[in-house]
């Protein structure tokens, strides 16, 4: 009887948050995906997801690997959210989970400023909220367990040490590079570290960086930035794109203005620059020498969640920054390793 009564009051309090988030306030209707893993719930963890959105191939399998973790018969429940790039979404979807009573809210913000209020209701609640992939900015860092992603800032070294090597190695002239950056979502961790990766290095390196255009990390954006970007700038001849979508769609609209991209950037040549790498749609493009270089951005960081989490569970404090592991990938044979950030790191050559 308790069981029914518990499962009737779920069920309830799912369907009054369900009209209140779709009716309320003349607000945008939150799309609700509760993907639920298993079929009850009793005695699993409860996660509360809230992903940022599904802008690009590397969230879809970001979102595959929370979904392949946190399995019903591995016992927990997870709910999911997509909060469709909006960060008041998000912020919706956590309030709904602390009401949801969840055990964990795991949260992938859009961007990194303003989620002071949220997280001090969630901590005010008891729930820990676990940072995934991206960072917040906020004064009080006992406001998050901990954070489990990339080291955005150190991918952008990379990807600008590689060019370094391989101009040095061609024996191009570094006063002929004329670089564009197609940039991610504005004011997320992954655009504000990787666009200062690429502004370091043109400082260190005096090379000149000509424009700097937001692309969302989104194909048909990094299109229509790159659209812009040849009618603007005759000379342009690097092209360092945030993410494999948008390179994917610079691609297209340099093929479409008959222009052609490889490295030989001293015969018309436009080079492209990329991250994430996490398909063969983008490696592929690398075999092809349509993008020379692309700094590994690794989505499956749900199985560093679940150690967190049975780290909490067991009364342990987990780290609070981990990075992931991630490699550059190239078709070009000129340069097997690169150093950034004190550290010597390979070079895969994808043939
Ligand atoms: O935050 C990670 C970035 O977000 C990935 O590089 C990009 O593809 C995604 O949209």
């Amino acid at each position: 009887m308790i069981k029914y009564k518990g499962i009737i009051s779920v069920i309830l309090t799912e369907l009054i948050l369900c009209v209140i988030l779709t009716t309320g306030c003349g607000s945008t209707p939150v799309v609700l995906d509760n993907s639920v893993s298993g079929e009850e719930d009793d005695g699993r963890i409860v996660i509360g997801f809230s992903q940022l959105g599904a802008e690009s191939d590397w969230r879809s399998a970001n979102s595959e690997s929370m979904r392949s973790t946190f399995t019903g018969e591995k016992g927990y429940r997870l709910i999911f959210e997509d909060g469709q790039q909006k960060q008041s979404n998000q912020m919706t979807a956590i309030r709904t989970f602390i009401q949801q009573e969840v055990d964990y809210i795991v949260l992938a913000p859009v961007t990194e400023t303003g989620w002071e209020n949220v997280l001090e209701e969630a901590r005010k609640a008891g729930i820990p909220v676990i940072l995934m992939d991206r960072m917040v900015d906020v004064e009080d860092s006992e406001l998050y367990v901990c954070h489990v992603g990339s080291d955005f800032e150190l991918e952008g070294a990379k990807a600008c040490e590689w060019l370094k090597a391989y101009v040095e190695k061609k024996e191009i002239d570094e006063s002929n590079l004329h670089i564009a950056n197609i940039q991610g979502t504005l004011g997320s961790t992954a655009q504000i570290g990787r666009t200062k990766g690429l502004s370091d290095a043109a400082k260190k390196y005096g090379w000149d960086l000509i424009a700097e255009v937001p692309g969302d990390f989104i194909q048909a954006k990094g299109r229509e930035a790159m659209e812009q970007l040849l009618s603007e700038y005759e000379d342009i001849n690097v092209v360092y794109c945030e993410n494999d979508n948008e390179a994917m769609g610079a691609i297209e609209a340099i093929e479409a203005a008959g222009r052609h991209t490889g490295t030989d950037i001293e015969n018309g040549d436009i080079m492209i620059i990329s991250f994430d790498g996490v398909n063969e749609d983008a490696l592929s493009l690398v075999r092809n020498k349509k993008i020379s270089c692309i700094a590994e951005c690794n989505p499956d960081l749900a199985p560093k969640i679940e150690t967190v989490i049975k780290q909490l569970e067991k009364g342990e404090t987990p780290q609070k920054l981990s990075y992931v592991d991630e490699e550059l990938y190239s078709s070009e044979e000129d340069v097997l390793s690169i150093n950034a950030g004190g550290r010597e790191y390979k070079v895969t050559v994808l043939r």
